[in-house]
């Protein structure tokens, strides 16, 4: 057993969040490419600049905790891009890719904000200021992103009703 503390379960939490954004940061160009309209690639890729910003953050909390950045593999993400892929594979309808594209990213996005949602928590129990800021900075930027692609599912829906 090497989780004995609250301040054990952070780091190796913050070890887990941190693969899973080094992972997405592989992945986010291929959902991308895989998007049929531009709107969506354009929202993909911005999100992806965030998210080289968001592992140098983790780094930081690292930093701030006197550990070396170190990722954990994280299956819950696995899982979840596993499925999204899975399903990618069974769709040829272009607009029916995008629907399933923004499905999955939203689905990660939210294991994200539920992540950082606890972490901020933690941290601000165990005194990690520093820390508390900048995963509360990421987590900003995690809703934010989870919004912009709410919106282009209600844009989708509503295109699909008018046609
Ligand atoms: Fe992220």
């Amino acid at each position: 057993m090497t989780i004995k503390t609250l301040e054990d379960l952070f780091h190796e939490t913050v070890k887990d969040i941190y693969y899973a954004e080094k992972k997405l940061v592989k992945t986010l160009p291929k959902m991308a490419k895989q998007a049929k309209s531009p709107q969506l690639k354009k929202a993909i890729q911005s999100h992806l600049t965030e998210t080289g910003h968001q592992v140098e953050r983790l780094e930081k909390v690292f930093a701030s905790i006197d550990k070396k950045p170190v990722a954990k593999k994280c299956e819950a993400i696995e899982g979840l891009l596993k499925e999204a892929d899975e399903v990618m594979a069974e769709i040829e309808d272009a607009r029916t890719i995008d629907a399933a594209i923004i499905s999955s990213a939203q689905t990660v996005e939210h294991y994200e904000i539920a992540r950082y949602t606890t972490l901020i928590c933690w941290a601000q129990e165990l005194g990690l200021d520093d820390a508390a800021q900048l995963l509360q900075a990421t987590l900003d930027e995690e809703i934010a992103a989870d919004q912009s692609l709410g919106h282009l599912a209600e844009d989708y829906v509503n295109q699909k009703a008018a046609a």
